[in-house]
């Protein structure tokens, strides 16, 4: 459920005209809906409800600090993969008790910044890594709660670029070698092994693959505690897929998926972390673009619209589907209208939508992406030199801009020229 609805005839964010906000900002931009964004959190929060847990937001999926805030001040902590996003988090305001640091290369810069600031604990994922976390820690005089991320070799049935629990994939210390490397770990004295981690892939939409893995961590966990570790918390990543076409069936719901996991895990008595960023952010964000041009091809209508493949590269990068809706409602009984929805950047790829129907719209239309709020502002880049496009914060009746778009001369301006030309 989202809060982007139909209201006398127009497109509405919560209690803001979609077209408002677009003559105050310019297209294309991005809108997010402050009441999704909470009630998606707390749909995962209710979920777990009895156990000892926290909702680490993936912040990799829209890292507006005014998101994070949004989000941290509902008691969400959040789950970062680089330094950029550690610094971002604590600017929002999220104390590092609640930060998580992921990612398989993170940096001893990135480590050093992280045992500075203050973290939750950092998800290891091999060997090496483990052993530049003990020396900076212990150069430090620090000592690093860690959960070691295993890969439990369970597919993720979702798509080939998105899954990362298979053995082949780059996440992750195998599962068969996990109480070797917990060992390990062990002699380490600039570490405090407090977990284990997993996470096996994103827009999973059937809860089987999930309890594959979820039993294997709870049978690793009683083998852990019999080698004589602490196992006191589990991070069992995100994951969990949103319905993108409305015609689509339903993944499950975060209910059914805090029910499975007390059904696997409860048993254990360990704290659950969880690290959702898709289903949090996903349908609380629209990208907004107008159509520039509707041009006849020789056997298909071209939609030319404002928006790009820079700007939201999903269906170029995953052949991903978004609903492409107009922002002023179709008349009841309209003749639908059938078009190849296109950017102006200068490749093929630059196509949202083939052969999409959908009611018919003309140049100056507005229309919006539906599901555009998680992997897409994030991704966006300036190719083309395109400038990257204004986020918006919609609260009830009041909207505001939260990343305003930068001038050419901006984006231009931080290039240098070297003094020999
Ligand atoms: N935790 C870890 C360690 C992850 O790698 C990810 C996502 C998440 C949590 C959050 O997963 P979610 O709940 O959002 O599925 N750009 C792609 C998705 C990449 C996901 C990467 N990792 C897309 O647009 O579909």
């Amino acid at each position: 459920m989202d809060h982007f609805l139909y209201r006398n005839g127009a497109l509405h964010a919560e209690d803001v005209p979609v077209a408002e906000i677009a003559a105050a900002v310019g297209t294309p931009f991005y809108v997010y809906s402050t009441a999704t964004l909470l009630r998606h959190f707390q749909l995962f929060d209710d979920a777990l409800e009895g156990l000892d847990h926290l909702v680490c937001y993936a912040m990799k999926a829209a890292s507006n600090q005014a998101i994070l805030a949004t989000l941290a001040q509902a008691g969400a902590g959040m789950d970062v993969v680089s330094g950029g996003e550690y610094m971002r988090a604590k600017a929002a305001g999220v104390p590092g008790d609640k930060i998580v640091f992921s990612g398989v290369g993170k940096t001893a810069a990135e480590i050093r910044l992280a045992l500075e600031g203050g973290i939750r604990q950092f998800n290891v994922e091999s060997e090496p890594e483990m052993e530049v976390l003990n020396a900076t820690a212990l150069a430090m005089g620090k000592i690093a709660p860690i959960t070691i991320r295993v890969n439990p070799d369970v597919d993720a049935k979702t798509h080939a670029k998105i899954a990362t629990g298979k053995s082949e994939n780059k996440f992750g210390i195998p599962i068969s070698r996990a109480r070797e490397v917990y060992a390990l770990a062990a002699s380490m004295d600039g570490l405090d092994v407090i977990g284990i981690d997993v996470h096996i892939g994103s827009q999973l939409t059937d809860l089987a693959p999930f309890e594959l893995a979820y039993q294997k961590v709870a049978e690793l966990t009683e083998q852990l505690r019999a080698d004589g570790h602490d196992i006191r918390r589990l991070d069992l990543g995100g994951g969990l897929g949103i319905p993108y076409a409305r015609d689509n069936q339903a993944p499950p719901l975060p209910l059914d998926y805090g029910a499975m996991i007390k059904r696997t895990l409860g048993h254990l008595g360990c704290e659950i972390e969880i690290e959702p960023g898709r289903l949090i952010a996903g349908n609380a964000g629209l990208m907004v673009s107008e159509v520039i041009y509707v041009k006849s091809g020789e056997d298909r209508d071209f939609l030319i619209i404002d928006g790009a493949m820079n700007d939201l590269i999903r269906p170029a990068m995953y052949e991903a589907y978004h609903d492409i809706i107009p922002v002023v409602e179709p008349a009841p009984g309209a003749e639908p209208a059938t078009f190849d929805i296109v950017g102006p950047v200068c490749e093929t790829g630059d196509t949202f939508a083939r052969g999409r129907q959908m009611p018919a719209v003309a140049a100056g239309d507005l229309v919006a992406f539906r599901s555009a709020g998680a992997y897409g502002a994030v991704m966006s880049s300036e190719y083309n030199s395109r400038p990257l496009i204004p986020e918006v914060l919609v609260n009830e009746d009041q909207f505001a801009v939260i990343r305003r778009r930068p001038t050419f001369d901006e984006m231009i301006k931080r290039d240098t020229i070297p003094e020999w030309l």
